[in-house]
């Protein structure tokens, strides 16, 4: 299937980062540098900081999106966020991001139950995917990443998953925050396997039309590298997507890709 037919999408995870009396200002500052409507943008503030983005952003076309949600609808569950509470002030969600994985404890099953309060809810799931440094070096990345996405996704129609907008983030968790990306060419292998994995999984040939999106240590200097791979919608980005000049950079370079897709679109 055409690259053409895919949309480019960067997302913004601003991790645990602004608070209710800055990040609105910083919505907007950043919704000035990025009116680029050939891009799907989203920004992902902390939870205490969605409304304040949401009211930030009601006059832009950029999409609202939680960093987590809950695995279970409600219930006794201290601290948790569930897919109701989100209603209103989100429309896109990350699930299983490597540092949740990480940091909470968040295993395939629980971000299966993830994706489905996400499907359930309306919300658009990114699902983040990604091997750790031992098992890249060790040539276990693409296994690793097919683990992932079975445990996530086996449970549940493709279709309700194609319903929703499922994007896949690729991270490996070696370039996190670490200021070493992976190339573009090892990026694009791994978007290819992931549509392999879930082609698998019995998506079929709809696999093809699945966004996967690059993420780890993008910048504005980088972002070229991976936009330049036809199998790569675009990046989740972290810490680059607090600063405005860098965010301005990446959503610019993603604008060539989109509006290209677009003349190829409707060139075939
Ligand atoms: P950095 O861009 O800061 O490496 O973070 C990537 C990431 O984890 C996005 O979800």
């Amino acid at each position: 299937m055409m690259a053409a037919m895919r949309p480019v999408i960067i997302a913004a995870n601003w991790k645990m980062n602004t608070t209710p009396a800055d990040a609105g200002e910083l919505a907007a500052t950043i919704a000035g540098r990025i009116r680029e409507p050939a891009v799907v943008r989203v920004i992902c503030p902390p939870f205490v900081c969605l409304a304040a983005v949401g009211a930030a952003l009601a006059d832009e076309e950029i999409g609202v999106g939680a960093q987590d949600v809950h695995h279970e609808v409600a219930g006794a569950y201290t601290g948790d966020t569930s897919a109701a509470m989100l209603q209103g002030l989100a429309s896109w969600v990350i699930i299983g991001h490597s540092e949740r994985r990480r940091d909470h404890g968040e295993t395939d099953e629980r971000i299966s139950g993830k994706l489905r309060r996400a499907v359930e809810a309306g919300l658009r799931p990114i699902l983040c995917v990604g091997e750790v440094l031992d098992d890249r070096e060790a040539g276990r990345a693409v296994a690793v990443v097919d683990g992932q996405l079975h445990g996530a996704l086996a449970g549940h129609l493709p279709a309700d998953l194609q319903a929703a907008g499922l994007v896949i983030a690729y991270e490996p968790v070696w370039a996190i925050g670490t200021g070493r990306n992976a190339s573009g060419a090892d990026a694009a292998a791994m978007a290819e396997a992931v549509r392999s994995s879930i082609a698998a999984i019995g998506w079929g040939a709809a696999a093809a039309d699945v966004p996967v999106l690059y993420g780890g240590s993008v910048t504005a200097a980088n972002i070229g590298e991976f936009l330049a791979e036809p199998s790569i919608d675009g990046a989740l980005v972290g810490g680059a997507s607090l600063k405005p000049d860098e965010i301005a950079g990446i959503v610019a370079r993603a604008g060539l890709t989109a509006n290209a897709r677009l003349v190829e679109t409707a060139a075939t």
